[in-house]
């Protein structure tokens, strides 16, 4: 029986309990001392892969833990479960099935028979049909209802069938094609739709409704809501196949709602929500970048692909973020991690990574069921810097808390006004730089002495500018954001996030926490329209019905 139906007890292992006396052996490490006594501090813990360099020399890591670090990796089956994953095997036990968006990069020519069924030629139709649809929409050859060429695409979908697509298209802006606009509409608010109708012309705006399962209550009632508003536009029900096409894996829905069979493009089971952006649901990346430049982002996560599963542990950047990540959240009590991109085209980075991380790593149990007896997923936050640096930075320089974080920053700005970049660069940099360092109480002591201050002034004055420093993080340059190195990031946490599911013996590939709210929000809803009673609803959400149906009565 493969591994991850029996999972390890990552608590149990050797190297785990090795970690556990080596986190008090650690209690008193400084890296600035690390740095000082050791010239090659910065080359041995940096790694190099494709134009992307990852910097874990500010962590609080010997080369014991990282030692340690790497056996527990070891111990927990990484190697066969990588290639569990790459293989098609159904790494996602509680839903039975494999887990390949891996196989959504792999070249043309290239084989992963599944089942008896080799995908790689099924996966390369699609692509086809997206360059299709791509050129005949950038060609101005698929026409609206009134003859007009399509300017602009809407896509309709939440949660992985909205934050990656959304995610790439905004980071990838240098590389859009002229002529076409994407927009993006996910949630149920009618003031997001409203918004954006009032934005659209219906006579060139094409919907992509973008949804795995064709049953998720957001996406349908926009997907409703853009149909009643096409028709009331002037709009025809003959020419709603030129206004609206879909993604999914459940065609017979789509077609059940309105949708043409042939304006549907497929996904599998195979490929989760959170990793689709490389399926057809990153249409709406293809129609906006184009189609070539969609096949480098492809290419890009590839690399990283094949980066992942050849490269030795220690050497591994998924594997050696993972595992840091392990070490503060299992062995220093870390509840968040923050994840820093110091550039504007990747300022939706961080909320990607929130359902790709949270959704994935956020489990309780272990494939096998057994209870979780260590932490598992962390708290996924942050936003872009600088901005981050005027708001939150300051519980990461002072606050109680351990928050380990990613600053991520390119060494090339797409644009250079006078010296910007430099100090965007600086600013990055620097940080990193102050939660290491910090400022010792004798320091700020001294510091105020210098200002002059009298001894009881700066005896008041010098706790509160005291930093503890030793504050931990991660530092990714990527030579510039383009769609290859874009890709290759994507994918560089993706993996992560599966090397941590791993050790920890969790489900990377099912959320059914998330289907609790589904259900209550659908009775709720019952009970708030009247449709369902009252009774039986806890006495808050009573409550809260009440004093919604007050307003709206009469
Ligand atoms: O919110 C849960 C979830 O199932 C996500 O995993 C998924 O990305 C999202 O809903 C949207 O699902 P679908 O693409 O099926 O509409």
């Amino acid at each position: 029986m493969p591994h991850y139906h029996n999972p390890l007890d990552a608590s149990q292992l050797p190297a785990w309990q090795q970690l556990q006396q080596q986190r008090l052996n650690m209690q008193d490490f400084r890296m600035t001392e690390a740095f000082a006594a050791d010239a090659q501090r910065f080359q041995r813990f940096s790694l190099n892969h494709d134009g992307m360099l990852l910097d874990f020399s500010k962590n609080l890591l010997d080369d014991t833990t990282l030692d340690l670090l790497m056996q527990l990796a070891e111990q927990s089956q990484l190697q066969p479960a990588i290639q569990a994953l790459f293989n098609g095997e159904p790494v996602n036990a509680s839903e039975q099935r494999p887990a390949l968006h891996t196989a959504l990069r792999r070249p043309i020519g290239d084989s992963l028979v599944v089942d008896g069924e080799d995908l790689i030629p099924l996966i390369h139709d699609v692509l086809n049909n997206m360059t299709e649809l791509v050129n005949r929409i950038h060609n101005g050859l698929w026409r609206g209802y009134s003859e007009k060429p399509i300017t602009d695409i809407v896509n309709i979908g939440i949660g992985g069938s909205f934050l990656g697509p959304q995610l790439v298209s905004e980071a990838l802006l240098p590389f859009a094609q002229q002529g076409v606009h994407c927009h993006f509409l996910a949630n149920i608010d009618g003031s997001e739709f409203h918004e954006l109708s009032n934005s659209l012309n219906a006579e060139t705006t094409l919907f992509i409704v973008s949804s795995k399962s064709f049953s998720t209550l957001e996406t349908l009632k926009n997907a409703q809501a853009a149909r009643s508003w096409y028709l009331a536009q002037g709009g025809s029900e003959a020419s709603i196949h030129r206004h609206f096409i879909a993604v999914s894996s459940n065609i017979e829905a789509a077609v059940e709602f309105g949708i043409a069979a042939e304006n549907i493009l497929p996904i599998w089971d195979w490929v989760g929500g959170r990793y689709s952006l490389w399926s057809a649901i990153g249409l709406p990346i293809a129609l906006y970048i184009g189609m070539s430049n969609f096949k480098e982002l492809l290419a890009g996560a590839w690399s990283m692909d094949q980066h992942f599963q050849n490269a030795p542990f220690a050497e591994n950047m998924p594997v050696i973020l993972a595992m840091l990540g392990i070490w503060y959240s299992d062995f220093w009590q870390a509840q968040s991690h923050a994840i820093l991109p110091y550039d504007h085209y990747l300022r939706n980075f961080t909320q990607h990574l929130q359902q790709l991380d949270m959704e994935s790593n956020g489990k309780h149990v272990r494939q096998d069921g057994s209870a979780l007896s260590y932490p598992s997923g962390s708290v996924i936050w942050g936003g872009v810097g600088c901005n981050g640096q005027h708001a939150y930075h300051q519980l990461l320089h002072q606050g109680t808390l351990l928050v380990p974080a990613d600053f991520i920053v390119p060494v090339v700005s797409h644009n250079q006004i006078a010296d910007h970049h430099q100090w965007l660069y600086a600013n990055c940099l620097s940080q990193s730089q102050a939660l290491m360092q910090g400022k010792s109480l004798e320091q700020a002591a001294q510091e105020l002495r210098d200002k002059g201050l009298p001894e009881d002034e700066v005896a008041r004055l010098a706790p509160h500018k005291a930093i503890p420093g030793n504050r931990p993080s991660n530092t990714l340059v990527l030579e510039r954001i383009c769609p290859r190195r874009l890709g290759a990031l994507i994918a560089l946490y993706e993996h992560k996030v599966f090397v941590q599911s791993v050790v920890w013996g969790t489900n990377a590939f099912d959320q059914w926490g998330v289907e609790l709210g589904k259900v209550l929000g659908e009775d709720v809803y019952q009970r708030l329209t009247g449709q369902a009673s009252l009774n039986g609803a806890d006495a808050s959400t009573q409550g809260l019905i009440n004093f919604f149906r007050n307003r709206h009565r009469g």
